[in-house]
């Protein structure tokens, strides 16, 4: 796997490439290949790393106690936990990414930006078919397809447009602040837009990192889109999951509310959240992206660790593959390993994360040896963002509510493009019994 992931001999499968195509811009960082990937990470990890991360510290925890106010009004009831928990994802993006609320996206944003993210998340087997098979078209062909009178296109084309309008708006603000001499250093676009009026001051603009560094206003803009709807699915279905898990499990949730109150009772500070082992189990069993698809781009052999028996008998310790050959990253079945997390891998049990059943091996994931967010030149941009935002969430969510499972537990997960939870009748749904504490 991590050969795969960080050799220039694998690209992006052909369905996730056309995904991409349909839904973001040519030049955010997602859709980029090459040298102008690598440039557009560098300058939006500025954005990302430890310590700009705990600037959004604040917005994460005002936006955990209005879903507090939220669900506080189902307390007792069996609630679908879905819309308020992406509701609340989307408030943190739009607050720590852009520096607006969720109203001043406007109405239209965000009702077709939840339609592309059931789109991407809750496909039938039939459109799941129907998009590989026009991932195979030429490319020519799948631009010309995406101006088809298909309401799924449409609202593709809506989001992509809205998101442009939306991210110029931002810029513009961003200007303003500065002239007005505003702190811009509380959301990730103040933050790169900053590095952006730094470099065309720079004495040497030429000679400059802050010029290397430095977005344009249309390249920035291009990145709205994409960061409004990475963040919001893969942060919610992790959150549902957890309080699936921990409704199965009271003693767990019990545990792990009692740690809560204790750290809040010490100075709230970033630490306080780091001692929580609740996001790293979720992940680990639950990866939204639980298959990665790439494809071969050149002849080359993929080492093995362990040599596998092929069917005759012999030991082989790399699989050859060719150029054109998809190959599949099976994410959830690396966080399901026995050899790696033990003999009850398959279980929620959060103790394996400190009484030592998981052996520290190279590291995979840039986070606790798990895939979720990938690894390489891909590696997901927000992991830092996502993992302190779902640390407070979780922090809020369990330290304020408890969670019991419906009469039956019949909830089960689903692989449509991301794992989500559904009813038995297939409905995308978290009914869970909520009690504020
Ligand atoms: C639980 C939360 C999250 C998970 C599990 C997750 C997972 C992933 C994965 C697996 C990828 C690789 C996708 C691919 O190449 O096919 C990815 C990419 C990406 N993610 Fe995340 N993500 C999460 C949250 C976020 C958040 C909160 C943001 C931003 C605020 C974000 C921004 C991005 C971006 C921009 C990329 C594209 C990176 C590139 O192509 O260089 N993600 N994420």
């Amino acid at each position: 796997m991590q050969y795969i992931l960080n050799s220039p001999h694998f690209g992006r499968g052909p369905a996730p490439e056309h995904t991409m195509e349909l839904m973001v811009d040519q030049n955010a960082v997602v859709a980029a290949k090459g040298d102008t990937h690598k440039r557009l990470r560098a300058a939006l990890n500025i954005g990302f790393t430890s310590s700009a991360v705990r600037n959004y510290q604040p917005i994460f925890e005002r936006v955990a106690e209005k879903m507090t106010e939220q669900l506080s009004k189902c307390s007792g009831s069996l609630t679908d936990l879905y819309p308020i928990l992406s509701r609340a994802a989307l408030s943190a993006i739009s607050e720590a990414v852009l520096g607006c609320s969720v109203r001043d996206l406007g109405e239209a944003f965000v009702a077709n930006n939840e339609r592309i993210v059931s789109l991407s998340s809750c496909q039938s087997s039939t459109q799941i078919l129907v998009d590989a098979i026009a991932s195979r078209l030429p490319k020519m062909v799948r631009g010309a397809v995406m101006y088809l009178p298909i309401a799924a296109f449409k609202v593709l084309r809506a989001v992509k447009s809205l998101a442009d309008q939306i991210g110029r708006r931002a810029i513009a603000e961003k200007l303003a602040a500065a002239q007005q001499g505003a702190n811009m250093r509380t959301d990730v676009f103040g933050m790169l837009y900053f590095v952006r009026l730094k470099s065309r001051h720079a004495v040497n603009p030429e000679q400059s990192d802050l010029k290397k560094n430095g977005l344009t206003e249309q390249e920035l803009v291009a990145q709205t889109g994409i960061l409004m709807i990475a963040g919001q699915d893969t942060v919610t279905n992790t959150l549902v999951f957890g309080c699936l898990e921990l409704a199965r499990h009271p003693e767990f949730q019990h545990q792990l509310r009692a740690e809560i109150h204790a750290s809040r009772r010490g100075p709230l500070s970033t630490f306080a959240y780091e001692t929580h082992w609740c996001p790293k189990e979720t992940l680990r069993l639950y990866p939204p992206e639980a298959i990665h698809e790439r494809i071969t781009v050149q002849d080359t052999v993929i080492p093995l660790a362990d040599g596998i028996k092929n069917s005759k008998g012999e030991v082989m310790n790399h699989i050859p593959v060719q150029k054109g050959q998809v190959v599949l990253v099976a994410i959830a079945s690396y966080q399901r390993l026995q050899s790696r997390w033990g003999e009850d891998a398959h279980q929620f049990r959060p103790s394996r994360w400190v009484d030592g059943t998981i052996e520290q091996g190279q590291a995979v994931g840039p986070y606790a040896n798990l895939l979720s967010f990938l690894g390489g030149p891909r590696v997901c941009l927000g992991w830092r963002f996502a993992i302190l935002e779902m640390q407070v969430f979780f922090s809020e969510l369990i330290g304020e509510f408890s969670f019991s499972l419906p009469e039956d537990d019949s909830l089960r997960t689903l692989y449509a493009n991301m794992l989500i939870l559904v009813t038995p009748s297939g409905e995308k749904a978290a009914p869970l019994y909520i009690t504020r504490i």
